[in-house]
């Protein structure tokens, strides 16, 4: 969707051409999808990722595009810190913040191992929370002498954060957080006087590895047509290219016949 300035909205996407956007997961999935929609719009792209060979087959496919990738392990603290301050440095700052990076073990209540949900809250929770509170400060620090658009932070996020898939309570219990923080976020935006905006995407099933990844064998497709990573990617675009006066603040996207 593009409009004119002249009809009083925005310009869509076109207005963060040139923009830098960081985008955590993008060696898969989700991330990649919107990687590649935002570096295909003319936005800077700093992928982050761990599969190295993804990453360069990624860059390989956006040669033409303004795109650099960095491994990161997102359990590392200090590795977040180090990248996120390394992107400053090479890229002058950091205008959006996709948080694409998520995993979901199968990993119940009963009977369920710890080292599985430290490192779904590790991943989901943590390392979402360290990567906007650093974005949002470098975006702060540049928010008063930049009048372009704001920053934006996109949390891709779940309709698990809305209900809880049996057998899989802490993963909701990660995305329930994510939605904390987005509302607790936005409040603290507002109270600081500042314009940067902050969204969740809460989608239902998509047709990405990530079920695989953690189901392995016993992955049953459902019986209806999943989302594409790129819908989501276009649920991005859509909320990045919304005039300033609007904040879409948590965009619940389903497959058409998912019933939950
Ligand atoms: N697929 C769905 O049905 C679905 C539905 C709702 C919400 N979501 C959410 O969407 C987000 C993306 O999911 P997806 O479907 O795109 O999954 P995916 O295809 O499995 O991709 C997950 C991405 O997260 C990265 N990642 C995972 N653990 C990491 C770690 N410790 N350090 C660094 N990067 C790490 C992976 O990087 P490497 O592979 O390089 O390690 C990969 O790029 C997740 O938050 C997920 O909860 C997915």
């Amino acid at each position: 969707m593009s409009r004119t300035p002249a009809d009083g909205r925005s310009e869509g996407l076109e207005r963060w051409r040139g923009r830098v956007a960081l985008v955590t997961g993008a060696s898969a999935g989700i991330g990649r999808a919107v990687a590649v929609r935002l570096a295909r719009a003319g936005l800077r792209v700093v992928g982050w990722g761990r599969q190295i060979e993804a990453l360069e087959a990624l860059a390989a496919a956006l040669a033409d595009h303004d795109f650099a990738w960095r491994r990161v392990e997102l359990r590392d603290v200090e590795a977040i810190r180090a990248a996120v301050a390394a992107t400053v440095a090479s890229h002058g700052g950091v205008d959006v913040l996709v948080n694409g990076a998520g995993i979901g073990f199968d990993a119940p209540m009963v009977g369920g191992d710890p080292e599985a949900w430290r490192e779904i809250l590790d991943v989901n929770v943590l390392a979402l929370a360290l990567c906007t509170s650093l974005a949002v400060e470098d975006m702060r620090r540049r928010e008063t002498e930049d009048t372009r658009a704001p920053g934006h932070v996109i949390h891709i996020s779940s309709m698990s954060g809305h209900r809880v898939p049996r057998g899989n309570a802490m993963y909701a219990a990660s995305k329930y957080a994510v939605r904390a923080m987005t509302e607790g976020l936005r409040g603290e935006l507002r109270g600081l006087g500042s314009r940067i905006r902050v969204t969740a995407i809460s989608p239902g099933n998509v047709a990405t590895g990530f079920a695989q990844r953690f189901l392995g064998d016993a992955f049953v497709p459902p019986p209806y047509p999943r989302l594409e990573a790129e819908d989501v990617a276009d649920a991005v675009a859509h909320v990045l290219g919304a005039p300033d006066r609007v904040a879409y603040h948590d965009l619940l996207v389903r497959p058409a016949e998912q019933p939950t």
